[in-house]
């Protein structure tokens, strides 16, 4: 009999605890910051292919480098080999139009932004 009555209580209780948490009212999640485009150079100069030719530290020593043939590959870390200009604004130009008639396609669907952001992470390559 004991135990019915514990059994009943419980399950009075139960129901109890379930009708004061429907009153309650939700708690509001907190909304989700909004979405920005923050470009991650590094990332970029990955996902965009630079790194199989241009190499991870920019040396011109990448997995397809070799695919390349006689073609001449900058040495990023080394501004002498820049033909095209190693300022910053110099590499995004050569990243925005490319090097016609070489390996070298233009990036004009990046954002300048992006560009922008690459450029700056190739020239802190530069020694
Ligand atoms: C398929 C291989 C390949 C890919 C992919 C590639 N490049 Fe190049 N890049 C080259 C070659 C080859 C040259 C040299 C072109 C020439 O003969 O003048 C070059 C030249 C450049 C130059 C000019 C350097 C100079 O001499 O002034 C810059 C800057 C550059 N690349 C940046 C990039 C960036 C950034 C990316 C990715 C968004 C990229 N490249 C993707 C092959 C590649």
């Amino acid at each position: 009999m004991k135990i019915r009555l514990s059994l009943l209580c419980l399950i009075l209780l139960s129901f109890l605890a379930d009708c004061s948490s429907e009153n309650e009212t939700p708690k509001k999640e907190p909304p989700p910051p909004p979405a920005v485009t923050v470009p991650f150079p590094e990332a970029m100069y990955v996902q965009n292919g630079c790194v199989s030719c241009h190499g991870t530290l920019g040396n011109g020593r990448g997995t397809r480098t070799q695919l390349l043939g006689n073609s001449r590959i900058p040495n990023f870390q080394d501004k002498s080999t820049y033909i095209y200009g190693s300022s910053k604004e110099a590499i995004a130009k050569s990243i925005k139009n490319g090097v016609p008639g070489t390996y070298m396609k233009a990036y004009s669907h990046m954002r300048k932004t992006e560009i922008d952001a690459v450029a700056e992470y190739i020239q802190k390559m530069q020694k």
